[in-house]
C-alpha cells in the first residue's frame, strides 16, 4: 500500500505545465504529449498507482490526482489549439492565392494566317454570288497545261518549274497553278460559271526569304455570255477595294499567258503600305482564251469570259509586312496568333 503525496503530484503538475507552454511548435508539442500527458508520463504513472492506494485515502486521492491530470489535459488542449491556428495561419499566408492572377491555359492553337486570309478574299466572291470550287493537288498534266493552251514544246510549260510524279507515262504533276480548276469547273458546272479556286500549289523552288516549293494561289474564271475586259477590271478593283479599303486601286499591264488572250499583269496600289503607298504585282489575268472554252466544250462565239490568279503567301506579305517566307511554313504557333483566331 502507497499514499499519494499533493506535494510530489504539485511537482509533476508543475512541471508538465512548464513543458506546455514552452512548446511553441506542433512537433514540440507533441514531444510534450508524450513525455508529460499519454501513457508512461509521470502524471498517468501516479494516476496507475491510484490502485494501491489505502480505501481510506482513495477518494480523497483519486480527486487530487484526477484534478491534477485534468489541469495538465486543459493546459495542453488549450496549448495545441494556439500552436495549431498559428501554424495554419502561417500555412495560409505562404499558401496565399492570387485571385486576381490571371489563370494559365493551354494553348490549343491558332488558325493559320494563309487559311484565313484565302477565306477572306473567298467571302469577297461569294459576296458577289460566286461560287468556290476545288481541284486535285496532284494533277494530270492535260488539266495543268495542255488544255490550258500550253503546247507540247510551249516554252511557257518549261517556265513553270514542274514536280513531275514518276511513272511519267502516267502524266500526273502536282499542279504548279490552281488554273487547271478552270477547266474542271468548265466540265462539270452548268453556265455561266462564276468560280474563285484557293488551293495548294507545287513548283521546284529552294525555300528562302521570298519562295517555297508548296505555296497557295487563288484562281478566278467567269464564262458568261457578253463578259469583256471591263467586267475583269471592275471585279479585280472590287476585291482590291474590299481587301485595302477605298484608296485602293488597281491597273492592268500587258503580258502573256497561254490561256488568256489579251493577257495582263494586274498590280495594286497599296494605300497604307509600311514605307508608303505604292503599286505592287500582285498576280495575272486575261480575257480566256478561245481554245481554251473549246477544250472545255464551250463555243468561244457564244460565251466568253475572264480568268485571274494570284499567290497567297505574296498577298500576305504586303498585306500584313511579312518579310521572310519561312515565317509562313515554319508553324509556329505565335506567329499565326499575331493575326488572331486562337482556338
Ligand atoms: N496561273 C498563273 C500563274 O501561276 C496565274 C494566272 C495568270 C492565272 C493569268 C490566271 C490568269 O487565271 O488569267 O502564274
Amino acid at each position: 500500500m502507497s499514499s499519494i503525496s499533493p506535494q510530489q503530484l504539485a511537482v509533476v503538475v508543475a512541471e508538465a505545465l512548464a513543458a506546455i507552454t514552452g512548446a511553441a511548435t506542433g512537433d514540440e508539442l507533441k514531444q510534450v504529449r508524450t513525455q508529460f500527458v499519454a501513457d508512461g508520463s509521470p502524471i498517468s504513472v501516479i494516476n496507475s498507482t491510484l490502485r494501491d492506494v489505502p480505501a481510506a485515502e482513495k477518494a480523497e486521492a483519486g480527486k487530487i490526482v484526477g484534478q491534477a491530470r485534468s489541469e495538465i489535459n486543459q493546459a495542453f488542449a488549450a496549448r495545441e489549439s494556439v500552436i495549431l491556428q498559428a501554424e495554419e495561419h502561417a500555412r495560409l499566408m505562404t499558401e496565399s492565392v492570387d485571385v486576381t492572377a490571371v489563370a494559365s491555359r493551354h494553348r490549343v492553337g491558332a488558325r493559320h494566317p494563309l487559311n484565313l486570309l484565302m477565306e477572306e478574299m473567298s467571302n469577297i466572291f461569294v459576296g458577289m454570288g460566286w461560287e468556290i470550287a476545288e481541284g486535285p493537288e496532284l494533277e494530270n498534266e492535260w488539266f495543268n497545261f495542255d488544255a490550258l493552251n500550253f503546247d507540247e514544246d510551249h516554252p511557257a510549260r518549261a517556265m513553270q518549274d514542274t514536280f513531275f510524279v514518276e511513272p511519267v507515262d502516267r502524266h500526273l504533276v502536282m499542279r504548279t497553278h490552281t488554273s487547271p480548276v478552270q477547266i474542271r469547273s468548265l466540265l462539270t458546272r452548268e453556265l455561266p460559271v462564276y468560280i474563285v479556286a484557293p488551293g495548294r500549289v507545287y513548283r521546284t523552288d529552294e525555300l528562302d526569304a521570298t519562295h517555297t516549293p508548296v505555296f497557295h494561289q487563288m484562281e478566278g474564271i467567269a464564262i458568261d455570255k457578253g463578259l469583256t475586259m471591263a467586267h475583269l477590271k471592275g471585279t479585280l478593283e472590287h476585291l482590291a477595294r474590299a481587301m485595302f479599303g477605298e484608296g485602293a486601286k488597281i491597273r492592268l499591264r500587258p503580258n502573256y499567258f497561254p490561256f488568256t488572250e489579251p493577257s495582263a499583269e494586274l498590280d495594286i496600289w497599296h494605300p497604307t503600305f509600311r514605307g508608303g503607298a505604292r503599286w505592287i504585282e500582285w498576280g495575272g489575268c486575261g480575257m480566256v482564251n478561245p481554245n481554251v472554252l473549246r477544250a472545255a466544250d464551250i463555243d468561244p462565239a457564244e460565251y466568253q469570259g475572264f480568268a485571274f490568279g494570284m499567290g497567297i503567301e505574296r498577298t500576305l506579305m504586303f498585306r500584313n509586312d511579312v518579310a521572310d517566307m519561312h515565317d509562313m511554313v515554319e508553324g509556329d504557333v505565335r506567329f499565326s496568333q499575331q493575326f488572331g483566331m486562337v482556338i
